[in-house]
């Protein structure tokens, strides 16, 4: 069974009405990073950054996943599949994805902002009794999950990249840790920096929930064992 690794951005979410942050209407254009999502601001300005989640939980919990997440997780009925994600919604997970790695963190869980790796649901206590943060990655900050997901995306033997501008390192570059020679699609409607994808090329400019559920089916044409 061929294994398909799909990478994913908030473009995959906006089909769900979740805002994506580098488009004319997304959130960078809204907020500044620096008042939001950075150490710096969660130090000296901890009720704007608090807020500014919240407002993401909320819309999260509001919004379901669409007919590109769906198309994402039907993949398994016929081929291995693991998900990356850039996003903090639990979208791919209630979509019925099994394998999803978060680059950037989850909107569902906060942590210890002692220690890194004491994470709890939202509604648990404090696991080690220290303030609790937002479970994000903060620009400026490591990103634990990458080696992890570098190492998926070596296992591929088809990648699918859905809704990213590839504009936000290292997450960006898990198009670089693929075999050479292996095809890569990505589903985008706007100019997502393909510059650095060295592997054959597909690019559908379509919507995730238009274009995802087309290119499955030709996944399934075209590898399906
Ligand atoms: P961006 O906002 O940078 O890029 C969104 C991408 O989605 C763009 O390429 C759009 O063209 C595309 N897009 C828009 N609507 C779409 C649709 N309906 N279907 C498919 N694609 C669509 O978002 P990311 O690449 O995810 O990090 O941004 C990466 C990181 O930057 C995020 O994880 C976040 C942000 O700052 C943190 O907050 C740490």
């Amino acid at each position: 069974m061929k294994k398909i690794v799909v990478f994913t951005g908030a473009g995959v979410s906006a089909d769900s009405g979740l805002a994506t942050f580098r488009d004319s209407d997304g959130l960078w254009a809204s907020y500044r990073i620096e008042d939001v999502c950075t150490p710096e601001a969660l130090a000296h300005n901890r009720a704007t950054v608090i807020g500014f989640y919240n407002m993401r939980r909320r819309e999260m919990l509001a919004a379901q996943p669409n007919a590109g997440h769906e198309a994402i997780a039907g993949l398994e009925r016929d081929f291995e599949v693991e998900v990356l994600t850039q996003n903090v919604d639990d979208l791919h997970e209630r979509a019925g994805s099994s394998k999803v790695t978060h680059l950037h963190g989850e909107l569902t869980c906060l942590r210890s902002s002692r220690n890194p790796d004491l994470v709890a649901p939202l509604d648990a206590p404090a696991p080690d009794g220290a303030l609790l943060r937002p479970h994000i990655v903060f620009f400026g900050e490591a990103v634990p999950m990458f080696e992890r997901a570098a190492q998926i995306a070596r296992t591929a033997d088809i990648m699918v990249v859905v809704g990213t501008s590839l504009a936000v390192y290292p997450a960006a570059s898990l198009v670089r840790y693929v075999r050479p020679g292996i095809p890569i699609y990505v589903v985008d409607p706007g100019n997502p920096d393909t510059a650095g994808i060295r592997n054959p090329l597909t690019l559908i400019r379509k919507r995730a929930a238009e274009g995802m559920p087309e290119l499955a089916a030709l996944l399934r044409e075209r590898y399906k064992g």
